[in-house]
């Protein structure tokens, strides 16, 4: 039975399971992630066939804070910046990797860059502490998936190829970490995420580019289809259709006679995002001919709700 609750008993052995080699799913406040050493490059390669991820994807390697990042990467001053203000939490910045940093070069898929990232929840900070490694960790969910939010959803995506999945609830804020680059002279966007990007402006004193998919230190994980269910999505609905399904959001919501969840019916973006992929799931489980999605505003983590969906809608 690899869900374990996560006791302190069962961080431990995670802890083990992580330093001889093994995978193991562990919460954090953003999605559920599949951690492995990340100096050990035959456990990262586990990582990499039990998502069938492409090896060009690099993965994101979870520290406990910023002096156990200063280990692996150079911190510039508006990495500090962005660091003292936002870790641990839900942002993870790529930069300059430390050459002979002991990171296995699997992990940023050849790349001179590492996207580094400090998590807030408390069994990853105590998985973390026990353990003493960096943990390469993307989300754990197959590739081209929505990302996990519940120990259940793991094991439905990863069965048992994880030593061990550690339960600690649903996700509290349940879409992935904003992705910035402090890579060259402008830090930029590379995936909108759960920490607004108004947050960030806002401690920068100046707006974030975002960044070309051919950007220098782009993510080459940002491919249009992403985080697709299989029902096809239609986006900015407000007249859905006999057969669909209905994600709603907000108050005034259409007459509808089909299955319909509501996203948040007081309007609150970040009970939305916290609600998005495991709303998806069920949705998708109804056998509609399309999820019919009501317009949601752009702005906060409205901004990476849209840009999840948008994905989920390219699959054709
Ligand atoms: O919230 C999250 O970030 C979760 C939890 C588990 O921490 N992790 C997660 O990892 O979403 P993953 O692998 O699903 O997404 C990592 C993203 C990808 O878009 C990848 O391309 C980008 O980060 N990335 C990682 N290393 C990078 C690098 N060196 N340069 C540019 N992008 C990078
Ligand atoms: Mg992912």
């Amino acid at each position: 039975m690899p869900i374990l609750p996560a006791t302190p008993e069962a961080i431990r052995q995670a802890a083990q399971a992580l330093a001889r080699g093994d995978i193991v799913a562990f919460p954090t406040e953003t999605v559920y992630g599949l951690g492995a050493n990340a100096l050990d490059a035959r456990a990262v390669a586990k990582v990499f066939a039990a998502k069938e991820r492409p090896r060009f994807n690099p993965l994101i390697v979870h520290v406990p804070d910023l002096a156990a990042a200063e280990l692996y990467a150079v911190i510039t001053d508006t990495a500090r910046l962005l660091a003292e203000a936002f870790w641990p939490g839900p942002l993870s910045l790529v930069l300059q990797k430390r050459p002979a940093c002991g990171i296995a070069d699997l992990v940023s898929a050849g790349l001179d860059t590492i996207a580094l990232r400090a998590p807030a929840h408390p069994v990853a900070q105590a998985l973390l502490a026990e353990v003493k490694l960096p943990i390469a960790a993307p989300s754990a969910n197959r590739s081209g998936r929505v990302s996990p939010t519940t120990a259940a959803h793991v094991q439905a995506e990863l069965g048992e190829l994880p030593a061990m999945i550690l339960d600690g609830g649903p996700c509290p804020l349940g879409i992935e970490s904003t992705v910035v680059s402090v890579i060259g002279l402008e830090p930029g966007l590379l995936r909108p995420g759960a920490l607004p990007r108004e947050a960030i402006e806002l401690v920068l004193g100046r707006p974030l580019a975002r960044a070309k998919a051919n950007h220098r230190g782009a993510s080459p994980g940002q491919l249009a289809i992403h985080y697709a269910p299989a029902t096809p999505l239609r986006l900015n609905v407000t007249r859905p259709e006999a057969g669909d399904a209905l994600l709603a959001f907000g108050p005034d919501t259409p007459d509808f006679d089909g299955p319909t969840r509501n996203l948040s019916r007081q309007g609150d973006l970040n009970e939305a995002a916290a609600k998005l992929f495991a709303t998806l799931r069920e949705l998708d489980q109804m056998g509609a001919t399309a999820i019919a999605v009501m317009p949601i505003p752009a702005h906060g983590l409205g901004e990476a709700i849209n840009d999840r969906l948008q994905r989920a809608a390219n699959r054709g």
